[in-house]
């Protein structure tokens, strides 16, 4: 008993010593490193030390569950449970509805015996609380006691408010199903940071998941997506149970939900289960692949209406909140050219064409929401046929459609894709994972006004604010999500709250270090800047090579070159790496807390320029088919493909065939490509396998995706040299091969840009 006890004694001890590095010397604890940075903010003298002498003491009752959410946080970590009589050392919180603020501001004051919290609202002094938990060490998240620390407040007065009132975060539950504990996890962080709008993206094409109780089928039928081999892809809905706790939750941290139902496009869901409401009438499944979907809710039908009222009341009976989002984006009208209720709906109401029918099909249902005391949101698509003025714009393509909106006064949410979409990667292709399209750094994000230039000054007041969004189609795990979202939704958070003039990109850089120890409290799977520079993680070069890294925010990096994976104790990368033998380079990005980056791994290989090709060879490549489903390419080794046939070039890819995943088939294109000289030349490629010169350099079978993220380099001399390219249309996780077209990328690793082989370079 007594050995059990002294070795528990013993682990304790040293437990404590590895969580006890003193926190309080730490260079992420230092300076003030409020995220978002406050309006006013002035240091002073001193400081006010938490302790168990401190006690708290609330002014009116109607904040106690403000003071009660902080509490309970701040014994978590320091293990102090404030006292509620007078002391020496006073924490006081209060409401003040007359203070010269918005509705969400607050003033904070620390001095050495007495913290004051000023609340114009209970929502400001939520605010107010959460600048004071981040004077405090970054530890303070911490849900464990955190042993030998000081909790220091330094002295600070601080009037502050937000310069938008909508701040927010979208999240796509349908591409792949977002659970519920997930998203509170993220509603706890979102809320630290003053974010207080939740976009939750319900209904879509892939899946169906909020339970409406009059229409089960939704979610008996709507609420799984199957690959194309039958088994599931994902899979979920929420009860209503479920959406109201996760109002709730959200409610107590001033966070609003604003719900979207989609019409009348990105509906498939609930059309497979309720095929009568489109205007062929099925049968439909749920969507297997990513991309935009013909079928729409009929417009010529009254039962569509009638459906989405129920629905709609449905909803509006779970979330309480201003605004129902009824998307409107992504529409192709062809079959509502091709339905005759539909066409006659359009002669009914006096409509010249299919766009107009789309802002009718709106503004009918914006009516309905509207007599029931709400507003709508819908993407920006909706001013195509004429949104009434009392519909908020979400501008996604591009500020275009909110300075349009603006103008004409609407209100609007900016959202601009370029700036605003967390699917895009946040660093190079080669080092990121598969995203949705271009890169949006950190830098980029936050360089973001909400208020384009364009806007004229009177109407500038229509913009509401802006919002981050987290599609994900090439998001397959909620650890990826965070990885996506983190720490840009901090940019969005500091965009949204300080005015334009105050921020400060190297000073926000500082501040994310320190919070990047906040999430890592919460277990948020953030984005490390990872090293870049090589184009590629299998590279070759002939004699020697000179290889140069960087981050995209100049942390350090580590490095080893013997097959070790590095550490902080490895060597600092400092100049470029000079090559003259075959090398591995494993390096690492480090952050000022001591997290490192994932280890990249580059390959440098000494080799020769490939002999080219010497024979003759005609214009065009040959090419061979077959139809059928292949998971990938050791099926379809042994089948029988068509007979070879030359064609100019790759198969283009017709874009406006919408359901062309129907039918699977793999093609084989063989031939030559020509290289200008004797270089080190980049390959990518968009489908299954590519060879050159008879070796397989590019694999992506059984990758979730085909993408142009992995690229591999090849030295090849001046002349000819033999390819094979395989294509297949299969459909793996949401993304066939035909999603772009059909082409090998070819380029000199100094160039930024992947350039598809051109059809004058080909032959057979
Ligand atoms: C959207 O990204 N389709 C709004
Ligand atoms: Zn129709």
């Amino acid at each position: 008993m007594k050995i059990h006890w002294f070795r528990f004694l013993i682990v304790s001890v040293s437990v404590c010593i590895m969580a006890c590095t003193n926190i309080n010397e730490q260079v992420y604890n230092q300076g003030i490193n409020i995220i978002p940075k406050p309006q006013n903010i002035t240091e002073q003298e001193g400081s006010f030390v938490l302790d168990k002498t401190t006690a708290v003491k609330l002014q009116s009752s109607d904040i106690k569950s403000v003071a009660d959410y902080f509490l309970r946080k701040i014994q978590l970590s320091t293990g102090i449970e404030l006292l509620r009589d007078n002391a020496e050392k006073m924490l006081v919180l209060q409401v003040d509805s007359t203070l010269p603020l918005n509705l969400e501001g607050y003033e904070l004051m620390v001095r050495p015996d007495t913290i004051t919290v000023i609340g114009k609202t209970p929502q400001g002094l939520f605010y107010g609380m959460q600048t004071l938990m981040q004077l405090l060490p970054a530890e303070i998240e911490s849900s464990q006691k955190v042993c030998g620390a000081k909790w220091i407040i330094p002295c600070v007065s601080v009037v502050d408010e937000p310069a938008f009132p909508y701040r927010g975060m979208h999240m796509d539950a349908c591409r792949h199903f977002t659970p519920v504990d997930f998203i509170k996890k993220q509603l706890d962080v979102m809320a630290m940071f003053k974010i207080n709008r939740f976009h939750w993206h319900l209904t879509e094409d892939q899946l169906w998941t909020p339970e409406i109780k009059k229409y089960p089928r939704l979610t008996e039928v709507g609420s799984v997506r199957y690959n194309q081999d039958g088994s599931v892809a994902t899979a979920g809905f929420y009860t209503q149970e479920e959406m109201r706790e996760v109002v709730a939750y959200a409610a107590e941290r001033f966070i609003t939900i604003v719900p979207e139902v989609e019409m009348p496009g990105h509906a498939l869901a609930a059309l497979a289960a309720y095929p009568e409401l489109s205007c062929t009438g099925g049968p439909f499944h749920t969507r297997p692949v990513w991309g935009i979907e013909p079928e729409l809710f009929c417009a010529g039908k009254e039962g569509t209406f009638h459906f989405l009222e129920d629905v709609i009341d449905e909803i509006l009976d779970i979330f309480p909140g201003e605004y129902i989002h009824i998307g409107g984006d992504e529409c192709p009208m062809v079959r509502w050219e091709q339905c005759p209720l539909c066409q006659q709906r359009m002669k009914e109401e006096g409509l010249r064409n299919e766009t107009e029918l789309h802002g009718w099909f709106l503004r009918r249902m914006e009516n309905y929401i509207r007599s029931k005391g709400r507003k709508i949101i819908g993407w920006d698509e909706i001013l195509d046929g004429g949104a009434s003025s009392t519909a908020a714009v979400m501008s996604w393509r591009g500020d275009v459609g909110g300075i349009k909106a603006a103008n004409s006064s609407h209100h609007v949410i900016m959202t601009p894709g370029q700036y605003c979409y967390l699917d895009y990667r946040q660093g190079g292709r080669t080092v990121e994972p598969l995203s949705m399209g271009p890169c949006t750094t950190l830098e980029k994000i936050y360089s973001f006004n909400p208020i384009p230039e364009s806007i004229e000054a009177s109407q500038r007041h229509f913009v509401l604010g802006a919002q981050v969004n987290v599609w994900r189609e090439y998001i397959f795990t909620t650890d990826h999500m965070e990885y996506m979202i983190y720490p840009r939704a901090l940019a969005l958070a500091e965009l949204t709250w300080t005015p334009t003039e105050q921020k400060d990109f190297p000073d926000f850089v500082r501040r994310v270090n320190n919070a990047y120890v906040r999430l890592d409290e919460h277990h948020i799977n953030y984005h490390i800047p990872l090293p870049e520079g090589p184009v590629g993680n299998e590279m070759e070069f002939v004699d020697t090579v000179s290889v140069a890294f960087f981050n995209t925010r100049n942390y350090p990096m580590y490095y080893t070159v013997n097959g070790n994976n590095p550490t902080i104790k490895s060597t600092l990368y400092q100049n470029p790496l000079f090559l003259d033998k075959t090398t591995t380079i494993k390096i690492i990005t480090v952050l000022p807390s001591g997290k490192i980056s994932q280890i990249r791994t580059v390959n440098y290989v000494k080799t020769d320029y490939a002999p080219a090709y010497q024979g003759n060879t005609q214009p065009g490549i040959w090419m061979r088919h077959v139809d059928g489903l292949f998971s990938n390419s050791a099926a379809y080794k042994n089948v029988q493909f068509s007979e070879p046939k030359v064609i100019p070039c790759f198969t283009p890819v017709d874009l406006n065939k919408l359901d062309d995943y129907k039918t699977p088939w793999v093609e084989i294109y063989e031939g030559y490509f020509e290289v200008p000289e004797d270089a080190v030349y980049a390959f990518a490629v968009n489908s299954e396998e590519l060879w050159v010169d008879g070796k397989l350099i590019l694999d992506y079978n059984n990758k979730v995706a085909r993408n142009l993220t992995t690229v591999v380099t090849k030295a090849l001399a001046k002349g000819k040299h033999r390819f094979q390219l395989n294509k297949n249309n299969s459909i793996k996780q949401g993304f066939p091969d035909t999603w772009r077209e059909t082409t090998f990328y070819i380029q000199s690793p100094d160039d930024d840009f992947l350039v598809a082989v051109k059809e004058s370079q080909l032959s057979h």
